[in-house]
């Protein structure tokens, strides 16, 4: 593997998968299961000499090791629960992987939304302390996975095996107050096909087990757009697999489309909380209703758990079904907008070799440089990475400049005071009648105010549309390459005398690097 200098290194430490790779790379350069293994019985380890210590397997390595070894895996929900793992792993993509000295390279780390202050603070200190990167900076993943498909605004929604996060993001800024966080995701599609399987008889006691369930629900598993309408006779085919102790089990159809089944469904496995399009919508109840189309329209799907056939249509289905829950929506006002695209295009020239239509919303191969819509004739727009840089939410107010008639002082733009702020007098109605002729009034610019005529969509299936990065699991990766390239977000990477003498420097708004200068 060739290792590029001076570019920084993005991390991507999930629950089930690590991911690896450089600022500029379209997809990550390693990719490994988030797992470390110690051998259960010293005898069996025939090349391990007792002065060797205990020998730590992790990943790849692991996973052929699994029969021997005690399995841990350090993240839980988003948590790192078992941190003498989580460090091996550091260790491992460090100086097994990539082999390079971390003194000389910026690190991007992808941390969960909903990382705890100490947490984050804690894994600063092993980057500078433990392994003396030259430079680091932590960014949410739900951030990255906008930024993967090119936008600022946009509704994040996050799959991947510990969690699935619902985040409004508007002008690169996360609104807290309406995120959703569940703890629904791969973790629980295992957890259902394990039962599944278990009313068939087959009963998946392995050391590593998680691996082996996740194995069968990527290769099988979809999701079914309306599973009471599946006949008895496509339930009961079956498909084979065979277990890595070489014996083969046959799977029903009927879990295939059951297991994931608990993302919109989590009364399965008895849970009490909200499904992914009910979490959507309360999402959506937590913020100012004059944002939710905007959000509608810009919505993102990330995370490998989100990778199923048949999860949007599914998704967009239920939305539609219970979206009239929230009322009326408003529509997205038409005055100009401001839209500018400002070519954010890493320095390695990354380009999108696919992409979701806009017209009828397939997701169309460009690779063979193509620009029509093979499924509806629509032309598509150019494929590079930009980051669309959207202020149509942002109220653009009119601006009147006019003067005090009492103490002649200019009044602040857009003043909509009854009284001068500097003399206190009573300010006349400028454009009213109380004007005297020949009173000194100075207008400089005046133009008509928008009235907002508050209009509602009536069609609101027209408003979904989905920006689907072009690998769901590796789109959080993505988003960290493409903002790793930017040398306005370059400058953000902060050293370990920084970080020490002001912690908050983690914690920079990067939304000021998409400000429309
Ligand atoms: N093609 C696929 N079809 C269905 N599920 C998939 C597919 N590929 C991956 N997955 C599932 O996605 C999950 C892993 O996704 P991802 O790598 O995004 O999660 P993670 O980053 O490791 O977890 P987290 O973000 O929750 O810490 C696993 O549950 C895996 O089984
Ligand atoms: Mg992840």
């Amino acid at each position: 593997m060739e290792i590029p200098v001076n570019v920084p290194i993005i991390i991507d430490i999930g629950e089930a998968y690590v991911k690896i790779g450089f600022a500029g790379d379209k997809i990550p350069r390693i990719v490994f299961p988030c797992m470390t293994g110690t051998e259960k019985y010293r005898s069996i380890m025939v090349d391990i000499g007792e002065a060797r210590g205990k020998m730590i397997y992790v990943g790849e390595d692991c996973m052929k090791m699994r029969g021997v070894l005690k399995i841990t895996y350090p993240i839980s929900r988003g948590n790192i629960t078992q941190w003498e793992s989580f460090y091996e792993i550091l260790n491992h993509i460090f100086y097994n992987l990539l082999r390079i000295n971390p003194t000389e390279y910026e690190v991007l780390y992808s941390e969960p939304i909903n990382i705890p202050k100490e947490t984050k603070e804690y894994i600063a200190r092993v980057f500078f302390e433990t392994h003396r990167v030259k430079k680091l900076m932590m960014i949410p993943s739900p951030l990255l996975s906008l930024f993967s498909v090119g936008l600022t605004t946009g509704l994040v929604i996050e799959c991947g095996e510990g969690l699935t996060n619902i985040v409004p993001i508007i002008d690169g800024k996360i609104f807290y107050p309406a995120v959703q966080i569940l703890t629904l995701a791969g973790a629980d599609v295992s957890l259902n096909l394990k039962s599944l399987l278990l009313r068939q008889g087959i009963s998946l006691e392995f050391s590593a087990q998680k691996v082996i369930l996740r194995e069968i629900i990527e290769k099988f598993c979809y999701i079914a757009l309306d599973p009471s309408s599946i006949n008895e006779k496509v339930k009961t085919e079956k498909q084979s697999y065979v277990l890595p102790d070489g014996e083969a089990i046959n799977i029903y159809n009927e879990s295939m489309y059951l297991s994931p089944e608990i993302l919109f469904q989590p009364s399965i496995l008895g849970y009490n909380i909200q499904s992914i399009p009910e979490a959507v919508i309360n999402c959506l109840g937590n913020i100012n209703s004059e944002h939710w189309a905007l959000l509608l329209k810009n919505i993102v799907v990330s995370g490998g758990n989100s990778s199923y056939n048949g999860f949007i249509e599914r998704l967009k289905a239920e939305l539609i079904t219970i979206l009239p829950n929230l009322g009326p929506i408003p529509a997205i006002p038409e005055t100009p907008q401001i839209q500018e695209r400002k070519s954010l295009i890493s320095q390695e020239g990354t380009s999108i070799l696919q992409d979701t239509c806009e017209k009828c919303g397939n997701l169309v191969d460009l690779s063979s440089g193509i620009k029509i819509c093979p499924y509806c004739g629509n032309t598509m727009k150019t494929p590079t990475i930009d980051i669309l840089l959207k202020t149509g939410i942002e109220k653009k107010l009119q601006k009147i400049k006019r003067k005090c008639p009492h103490c002649k002082k200019d009044l602040p733009p857009d003043s909509e005071h009854l009284f001068c702020p500097f003399c206190g007098q009573k300010i006349q109605d400028l454009e009213g009648q109380d004007i005297k002729e020949g009173q000194e009034v100075h207008i400089e610019e005046y133009t008509e105010p928008i009235v907002a005529i508050p209009t509602y969509y009536e069609d609101v299936s027209e408003l979904f549309n989905f920006f689907i990065p072009e690998n769901k699991q590796f789109a959080i990766f993505l988003g960290g390459s493409i903002l790793g390239s930017l040398p306005s977000f370059r400058k953000l990477f902060i050293n370990s005398n920084q970080f020490a003498s002001n912690p908050n420097l983690l914690y920079h708004d990067i939304s000021e690097i998409f400000k429309i200068e």
